[in-house]
């Protein structure tokens, strides 16, 4: 059937790609609108909850390589983010949501240095890319003269000195910045709910145990734990890296696989919370990049918690989990309720810390604790936003990998375009479901051997940092 304004809408999942989704669909017109999340996250997202989406922050970045796609979807997504934190300000908001979260910002211009031993080819082409969009003066090489000399008395020439460019090559962004991931989540259901779109959330009701379909494909709604049967007239797969959980189909095309993430209580002392504020202190990402991806990334402190985030981007780690398509490949879905991080990953984290931030070590800052997040990794990296070929009334949103949350805004509106049938600009051909089989598994996804039950844990002595 077509899709029509009055159509019933059914969103399994209320991460970003669900809630782009939503907001999209709300923006446009779209009226009977129902969102299922097995975890309420209205309710306790304001610190982070236990999802990719729900975490405390996300690196906003516009650099892409050359893949100028990405590059100005980025763009286009920051006008939203600001105009949100605009909103937070302004004197009308709702009080029920300033009671809430605060009016405690979204997006904060910290600016973002890719640190490495050398300007690598992946960071010629960051810098094409802004040259070709216009936006070279907001690049910094950190030890080019002309670059320097233009950071002078632009706001940005206390962060341009913070590393011994002697020793270490890299190029400041000032157009990174910090993403308050779970306020962002947060004020988007928000203004969903102001909308009339209805989410049930949290316990049996809001936990989506099937699919429901006829025999030849046609899917009808969902079953949720409790036993309901909920009809409609399309079904949106959201749900992250448990998708595939729902829909084997997913196996080997985008599956979980596991994130390191560790939080560092930074202690009030000697200046050392004014000194990695974000007004003093950028994102720092170390040897991050498509070809090394085993770099590490570090966020200037959060207030008022004082928290300093590290992420490790490799090893990931599988959780292989039969879903009911055994004699297939078995989908790794998220282990639940895992927040010990491995010994490898804790020895690179000390090493990086020693390196870069021995002042925080002296200070006797405490690794306060460690949390595992999982991607949705899709086999190119690239996301899927399309009917799932072999149902009717079902498409799927999801295949996040590392880089999802910044398009918060803005991916929701290739949904609308799906349904519609109108693709302006290319986008839709690069979301469309793929083969797996015909792609470089660029994420390891096929690699069974990196499973993280298997795995060495690091002990609450490996995390004392002195
Ligand atoms: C460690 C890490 C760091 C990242 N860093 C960045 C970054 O710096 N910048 C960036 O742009 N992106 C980043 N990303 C990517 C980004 O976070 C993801 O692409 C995005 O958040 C994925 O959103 P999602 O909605 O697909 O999944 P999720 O956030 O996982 O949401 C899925 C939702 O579905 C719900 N759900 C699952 N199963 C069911 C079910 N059966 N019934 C009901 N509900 C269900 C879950 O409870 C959850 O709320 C990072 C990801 C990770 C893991
Ligand atoms: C929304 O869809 C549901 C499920 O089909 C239906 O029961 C309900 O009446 C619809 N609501 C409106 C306002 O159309
Ligand atoms: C929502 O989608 C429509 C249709 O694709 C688009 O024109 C509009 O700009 C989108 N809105 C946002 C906020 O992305």
């Amino acid at each position: 059937m077509s899709i029509s304004k009055e159509s019933s809408i059914i969103i399994i999942g209320s991460g970003v790609f669900g809630l782009s989704t939503a907001y999209n669909l709300t923006n446009e017109g779209y009226k009977n609108i129902t969102i299922y999340d097995k975890t309420d996250l209205y309710a306790i997202s304001y610190l982070g909850g236990n999802t990719a989406s729900a975490d405390l922050n996300k690196v906003f970045r516009s650099f892409y390589g050359n893949e100028e796609h990405y590059h100005k979807l980025a763009i286009e997504s920051r006008k939203i983010f600001e105009q949100w934190d605009k909103e937070l300000q302004s004197p009308e908001l709702d009080t029920e949501f300033v009671s809430k979260v605060s009016r405690l910002k979204i997006i904060d211009d910290s600016g973002l240095i890719r640190l490495n031993t050398e300007i690598t080819d992946h960071e010629l082409k960051n810098l094409d890319t802004f040259s070709k969009s216009g936006l070279r003066h907001t690049q910094f090489i950190l030890d080019d003269e002309e670059d320097v000399a233009r950071g002078k008395g632009s706001g940005w020439e206390h962060k341009l000195n913070l590393f011994d460019v002697g020793k270490y090559k890299g190029v400041l962004d000032s157009t990174s910045g910090i993403l308050y991931a779970s306020r962002a989540c947060t004020y988007v259901q928000f203004i969903l709910r102001k909308r009339g779109v209805r989410f049930i959330t949290g316990g049996e009701q809001g936990q989506v145990k099937q699919i429901i379909q006829t025999d030849d494909g046609v899917v009808k709604g969902i079953e949720t734990e409790d036993g309901v049967k909920h009809y409609a007239d399309l079904t949106i797969l959201a749900a992250g890296p448990w998708s595939a959980k729902l829909l084997p189909e997913l196996t080997r095309l985008s599956e979980a696989q596991s994130g390191n993430v560790i939080h560092l209580k930074i202690p009030n002392v000697e200046g050392l919370q004014e000194k990695y504020s974000p007004k003093n202190f950028p994102i720092l990402l170390w040897k991050v990049n498509p070809t090394d991806r085993s770099g590490i990334g570090i966020f200037p402190l959060t207030v008022p918690e004082n928290i300093m985030k590290i992420i490790v981007m490799r090893p990931k780690f599988r959780n292989p989990t039969p879903v009911g398509n055994e004699g297939v490949h078995t989908p790794s879905i998220p282990l639940e309720d895992e927040s010990r991080i491995t010994k490898v990953v804790i020895s690179k984290v000390k090493e990086f810390i020693s390196e870069f931030f021995p002042d925080l070590i002296s200070h006797g800052t405490k690794i306060f604790k460690t949390e595992v997040l999982w991607y949705t990794d899709a086999i190119n990296n690239n996301f899927i936003i399309d009917y799932v070929p072999s149902r009717k009334n079902l498409v799927v949103v999801t295949g996040g990998s590392g880089h999802g949350f910044k398009f918060l805004p803005n991916l929701g509106k290739f949904v609308v375009r799906l349904l519609e049938g109108h693709d302006v600009d290319g986008y839709l051909p690069i979301f469309k479901w793929r083969d797996p089989e015909t792609f470089e598994d660029i994420n390891g996804i096929r690699d069974s051997d990196r499973i993280l039950k298997q795995q060495e844990f690091a002990t609450a002595e490996d995390l004392q940092l002195d």
